[in-house]
C-alpha cells in the first residue's frame, strides 16, 4: 500500500491564518478548505500555465478544476491575453459610452446560439441568471420561478438563506433534474403564476453525479413552459462554450426562450451574457432595467471574441470532447479493477468520480483517502464538484492522471475501513 507523502503546504497554511484576520473565512465560499480535503489541499495558487497551476509553496498540479469552469483553453493563453492587452493599450476599456466591440460580440453569439437573437453582457453568471428571471417576470407580469440547479448567489436563488428576506425567494420553487413529474406537479399548482422555468440543460448538482437529460425530459420542460405561458430559460453557465459551440441547446436539440452564459466564454475574463429571443429581450428597452458601471467595459469583450475565434478555428471543443472520451474510457477500465463502488460522469467534458453511498458509510472515508492520494500526486480534482477537461491538458497529463487514480484506488483497496 503506497501512501504518497504529504505535500509541503506551509506557506498556504500561514497565509490562510493571515487571510482569516482580514477576510471573513479567509477565502470565499466554494474555495474554502472544507470543500476539498482540509490540510491536504493548497489554499492559495500563485500562477498557472496551460493545464497546470502552481501553489504558493511551489507545488505544481494538473488542474482539472479550471477555476470552476472558465478556463476552457488553458491558463495564460497568450492569444487571448494579447487581445486584452491590445484593447487596454491601444484603445482603453472603461468609458462613459459603449465601445462598438459590444455589437461584434452580440453578433457572434447570434451566429452561434439558436436562441441568441439579442444579448446583454454582464460580468458574472449570477448577473446573467438574475437578469433572465427579471426579463421573464417583466414580460409575463408573473412572479413565480421554477428552478432546477445552482444559479448563483443572488437573493432569489442563493442556497444559504442568511441575510435574505424570505419574501425575496418565496416565489421560487425547486424541482430535481430529470424529474419531470415534480415540475408537472408544481405547474399544476402554480402554472398560471409562473414567469419562468430555469434549468441547467445538463444536470450537475453539487456532490452528485453529472447527468444527461433522460429522453423527453427537456422536451417535457419545454412543453410545460409553453402550456402555461411561462418562459423557458436554460442556465448554460457551465455547459456554454464547453459541450458545444452553440451550447447544450444545440447539442440536445431543445431551444429555450432565454439562456445564460458565462464561465468558459472568455477563458477566464469576467463576463456573463443573458441572451434570448428578441420578443422577450426587447422588454429591456423600457420596462426591465439593467445597468452597471462596469458591464460595458470592453476587455472581456475582446477576450470573449478571441476565445470564440480560437474555439472555432482550432476545433477546441471537439478536441476536448475526444480527450474526455479517452479519459472516461480509461477510467472505466481502471475502476473495474478495484473493489470500491464508484460512478463516473457520462459527460466527457466534465469528468467526475463519485463514491457510491454504502450501508457502512465508509464511502466518505474512502472519498477523503482517494482525493488525498490524488492531490499528493499533484492531480487537482475536487471531491464534491465535477472537473473539466481543458484544451491544454496534454495526453501525458491525462495518462498520468489515470495512473494516479489507479494507485489511489489500490491504496483504498488495501486499507481496512
Ligand atoms: C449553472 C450555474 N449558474 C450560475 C452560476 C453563477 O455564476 P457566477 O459564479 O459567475 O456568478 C454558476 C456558478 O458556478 C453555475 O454553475
Amino acid at each position: 500500500m503506497y501512501d504518497a507523502p504529504k505535500l509541503n503546504l506551509s506557506k498556504s497554511m500561514a497565509e490562510f491564518a493571515n487571510g482569516k484576520t482580514c477576510t471573513p473565512g479567509g477565502v470565499l465560499g466554494i474555495r474554502r478548505p472544507y470543500n476539498f480535503v482540509e490540510g491536504e489541499y493548497p489554499i492559495y495558487f500563485e500562477s498557472g500555465k496551460g493545464g497546470r497551476v502552481t501553489d504558493i509553496d511551489g507545488n505544481e498540479y494538473i488542474d482539472y478544476l479550471c477555476a470552476y469552469g472558465p478556463i476552457i483553453i488553458g491558463h495564460r493563453e497568450e492569444e487571448v491575453d494579447n487581445a486584452v492587452i491590445e484593447q487596454m493599450r491601444d484603445k482603453g476599456f472603461c468609458f462613459s459610452l459603449t465601445q462598438s466591440i459590444q455589437n461584434r460580440l452580440a453578433e457572434k453569439l447570434r451566429s452561434l446560439i439558436k436562441c441568441a437573437e439579442m444579448s446583454v453582457f454582464v460580468k458574472t453568471g449570477s448577473d446573467a441568471t438574475t437578469l433572465a428571471t427579471r426579463v421573464a417576470r417583466g414580460y409575463t407580469g408573473r412572479n413565480k420561478i421554477m428552478r432546477c440547479g445552482y444559479h448563483g448567489w443572488h437573493d432569489w436563488c442563493v442556497e444559504v438563506k442568511g441575510g435574505v428576506p424570505a419574501k425575496l425567494y418565496e416565489d421560487v420553487h425547486e424541482f430535481h433534474y430529470n424529474h419531470l413529474e415534480q415540475l408537472e406537479e408544481l405547474m399544476k399548482q402554480y402554472g398560471d403564476q409562473t414567469a419562468a422555468i430555469i434549468v441547467t440543460p445538463i444536470g450537475h448538482p453539487l456532490a452528485e453525479q453529472v447527468e444527461y437529460p433522460r429522453p423527453g425530459f427537456l422536451e417535457g420542460v419545454r412543453a410545460l413552459a409553453d402550456k402555461y405561458g411561462a418562459l423557458l430559460i436554460f442556465d448554460e453557465i457551465r455547459t456554454g462554450f464547453r459541450v458545444h459551440i452553440g451550447g447544450a441547446q444545440t447539442l440536445l436539440g431543445v431551444t429555450p426562450d432565454l439562456a445564460t452564459f458565462g464561465k468558459a466564454m472568455a477563458n477566464g475574463y469576467p463576463i456573463g451574457a443573458c441572451v434570448g429571443k428578441a420578443q422577450f429581450m426587447k422588454k429591456i428597452e423600457k420596462e426591465v432595467f439593467v445597468s452597471s458601471t462596469f458591464f460595458p467595459n470592453s476587455l472581456e469583450f475582446a477576450a470573449a471574441l478571441k476565445t470564440l475565434e480560437i474555439l472555432e478555428r482550432d476545433n477546441v471543443l471537439e478536441v476536448i470532447k475526444k480527450k474526455g472520451e479517452w479519459f472516461n474510457g480509461e477510467l472505466e477500465k481502471v475502476l473495474a479493477k478495484h473493489k470500491v463502488s464508484t460512478g463516473i460522469s457520462p459527460v466527457p467534458q466534465m469528468p467526475f468520480i463519485v463514491f457510491n453511498k454504502d450501508e457502512t458509510k465508509t464511502y466518505k472515508a474512502k472519498r477523503v483517502d482517494f482525493y488525498t492520494q490524488l492531490i499528493r500526486r499533484k492531480v487537482f480534482l475536487q471531491p464534491y464538484h465535477h472537473g473539466y477537461i481543458a484544451y491544454r491538458h496534454s495526453d501525458e497529463d491525462l495518462k498520468f492522471t489515470i495512473n494516479a487514480i489507479d494507485e489511489a484506488l489500490s491504496f483504498i483497496d488495501e486499507k481496512k475501513y
